[in-house]
């Protein structure tokens, strides 16, 4: 434990907090993850948008349930002919939020992305060519195969650069 020995101003909340904890909160800033004042819930599991976020293990887990459907939804995306175009929307609106958890998925969206740019009519349909097949199938067997949980210990990152 890193209570005591190092801990860092949060100027959002107005709280001299663990630094790691602080470090978490700066990073759920910089992917846009919601987050409310838990000074009195540090320790225990929060479910954060549907993310069962540890602070004191410092992990985001996707539950089982929440990770299969997604497992599922990409499956069945993949294997259409073609969808309109608000449901492309909607697959990666739903893959971006997981990518709090699987961040190395990130360049699978690069082929849905690429197909609906530019196009406005929600409701227009848009073929599902090979490359969003293999990138949306691709993965679905990483999630899939994944435990679901993301150490945020294990990367080296500093959105924010150091704080000073
Ligand atoms: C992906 O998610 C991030 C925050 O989690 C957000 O800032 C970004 O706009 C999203 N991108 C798309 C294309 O939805
Ligand atoms: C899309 O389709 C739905 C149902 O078919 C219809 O109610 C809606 O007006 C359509 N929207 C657009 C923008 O074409
Ligand atoms: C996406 O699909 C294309 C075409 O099959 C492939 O070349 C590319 O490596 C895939 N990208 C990812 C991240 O799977």
């Amino acid at each position: 434990m890193d209570v005591e020995d190092s801990v860092a101003y949060y100027e959002p909340y107005d709280q001299i907090m663990p630094k790691k904890q602080v470090d978490l909160l700066q990073l759920w800033d910089f992917f846009g993850v919601p987050h409310e004042c838990v000074k009195q819930l540090w320790g225990r599991v929060l479910p954060i948008i549907g993310f069962e976020i540890n602070a004191r293990a410092l992990t985001a887990t996707l539950p089982p349930t929440l990770k299969a459907e997604l497992v599922t939804a990409l499956r069945e995306f993949a294997a259409s002919r073609q969808r309109r175009l608000h449901e492309f929307h909607e697959i990666a609106g739903w893959s971006n939020w997981s990518f709090n958890v699987f961040p190395l998925l990130k360049p699978g969206l690069a082929n849905v992305y690429a197909k609906v740019a530019g196009k406005k009519n929600p409701n227009a349909s848009v073929y599902i060519n090979c490359a969003v097949k293999d990138n949306l199938t691709w993965m679905a067997d990483h999630i899939e195969q994944s435990s679901g949980t993301f150490f945020f210990e294990n990367i080296d990152w500093h959105p924010l650069g150091d704080a000073d």
